[in-house]
């Protein structure tokens, strides 16, 4: 049952709209009173196409398939061999996206540190800075530098493990960020300079660029600051994905991070999380068709994210050529975001437990999207980082499964070859055949 099933008084003859459903007219008539356009977090909520789209073909008598309990599957990364004289090497393919003290509870940020350090991988600070606990408890940080710079040090930076360079997130392409007011405790405003309890709207271009030339030189800065030791990155959300990374790489990135559109956010305006990018899946295609074409494909190393829940989703971006994915959303699921547990305390916000509505208002009974001291205080940064941990096991457990069952010994090994599509979109998108077929719509007579 949903909250809608309660309200709804359909009798037989009634005929509701599909292009005036019940959520365009709820939204008609909340802008009709508000007069402010929707913001929310969570990521895209409507369909569009994704890795549930594709299926991994396993081995048979063709293909040779690997025993479970007898023979390797390694999953190990290093990111960063490009350029960095100290490149990140993590345990397995799947790290902790960027998410901003301020948007999450500094013990939710503890959390996701220990989480990820427990098996071996990165998690990264995010808007609004790095936090002493975050730093203390993640063996491996990555520090983000967004077109904010609220919460930018120098001092953090060069106590970071790698670098991030925030061009733009899935959820926003092209837009600023947002952190209502009621997220701006007295913590948060000092680490970014700001007024306590006053909404801040992030920045959606950086400060002191006028084009791409000004990333390298960007890059270069960074190098210097850090001694040519840590990877630089550079994270955009998914759009024109082909020249994005190309220009990336020519800037002198060592990683890409590629956001697609379900990317999660913590507080956004509707219309863009809805109607601004391209999903994830397509997305995966176009970066390693510009890394491919430069020769760089595995030497630059891709990280992809928006909208990886399981081992499957993993390993369908990785044999799409992937190198690693993040996750967001599904990190703040496992720590207890949105728990059943707590739906009467949703419920008196207006919303329910499973339907990701609140990040943007500071009033999570879980704890983890609020800034207020008692919710906060709720939250068991220990048990929630074992959660965490446990969690991402399972991703990559299920990712070794799968690759096992494709013949490959290291999940690196997945490949196109491994993959089918349900839908003709599907096909043509990550340009696989459609199952049952040898036709990838668009490849073949015409030569593209
Ligand atoms: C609560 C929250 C806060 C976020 N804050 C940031 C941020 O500060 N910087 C950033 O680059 N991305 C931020 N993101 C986006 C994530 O880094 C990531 O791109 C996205 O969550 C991936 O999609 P997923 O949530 O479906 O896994 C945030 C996402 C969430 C859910």
């Amino acid at each position: 049952m949903t909250i809608f099933d309660e309200q709804a008084q359909w009798r037989p003859g009634l005929r509701e709209s599909y292009l005036f459903d019940r959520n365009a007219i709820a939204e008609i008539q909340r802008a009709a009173r508000e007069g402010i356009y929707d913001i929310r977090g969570f990521g895209a909520k409507r369909r569009v196409p994704h890795f549930d789209d594709l299926l991994l073909l396993g081995a048979s008598i063709s293909r040779y398939p690997l025993e479970g309990y007898r023979e390797r599957c390694d999953t190990n990364v290093v990111l960063g061999s490009r350029f960095a004289s100290k490149p990140i090497e993590l345990k397995i393919p799947v790290t902790i996206a960027g998410m901003s003290f301020g948007a999450l509870s500094a013990p939710a940020k503890e959390a996701l540190g220990r989480g990820a350090s427990e098996v071996g991988t990165a998690t990264t600070t995010g808007d609004g800075g790095m936090t002493a606990e975050e730093r203390e408890h993640s063996q491996t940080l990555v520090y983000q530098l967004l077109p904010s710079r609220y919460g930018m040090n120098p001092d953090d930076l060069r106590k970071a493990d790698a670098i991030e360079v925030v061009v733009g997130q899935g959820a926003k392409p092209g837009g600023g960020g947002m952190l209502l007011g009621h997220k701006i405790s007295d913590r948060v405003a000092a680490m970014r300079d700001l007024p306590q309890g006053i909404d801040q709207r992030s920045a959606c271009r950086h400060p002191d660029w006028t084009g791409p030339d000004d990333l390298e030189i960007k890059i270069g800065e960074l190098r210097e600051l850090t001694d040519w030791e840590k990877p630089i990155f550079v994270k955009v959300g998914a759009t024109r994905t082909y020249y994005d990374v190309q220009l990336a790489v020519k800037a002198r990135a060592d990683v890409i991070v590629v956001d697609g559109m379900q990317g999660g956010t913590a507080a956004t305006q509707d219309v863009f999380i809805e109607h601004v990018g391209i999903p994830t899946m397509p997305a995966v295609r176009l970066a390693v068709d510009a890394l491919e074409e430069l020769g760089l494909h595995r030497q630059v190393q891709l990280i992809v994210s928006g909208g990886i829940r399981s081992g499957a989703d993993v390993a369908k971006a990785l044999a799409l050529g992937a190198d690693a994915v993040s996750i967001g959303t599904a990190a703040l699921v496992a720590m207890g975001d949105n728990s059943p547990e707590f739906e009467q305390e949703y419920r008196k916000l207006g919303s329910s437990a499973g339907f990701y509505d609140d990040w943007q208002a500071g009033r999570d009974p879980a704890g983890i999207s609020t800034q207020d001291d008692e919710l906060s205080g709720r939250f068991d940064p220990v048990l929630a980082g074992h959660k965490l941990a446990n969690y991402l096991r399972v991703l990559n457990l299920e990712t070794q499964t799968l690759a096992r069952a494709c013949g490959k010994s290291h999940v690196h090994n997945l490949e196109p070859e491994d993959l089918v599509a349900l839908t003709i979109e599907a096909a043509a998108m990550a340009r696989v055949p459609l199952a049952g077929t040898d036709w990838i719509p668009g490849v073949g007579e015409h030569g593209s």
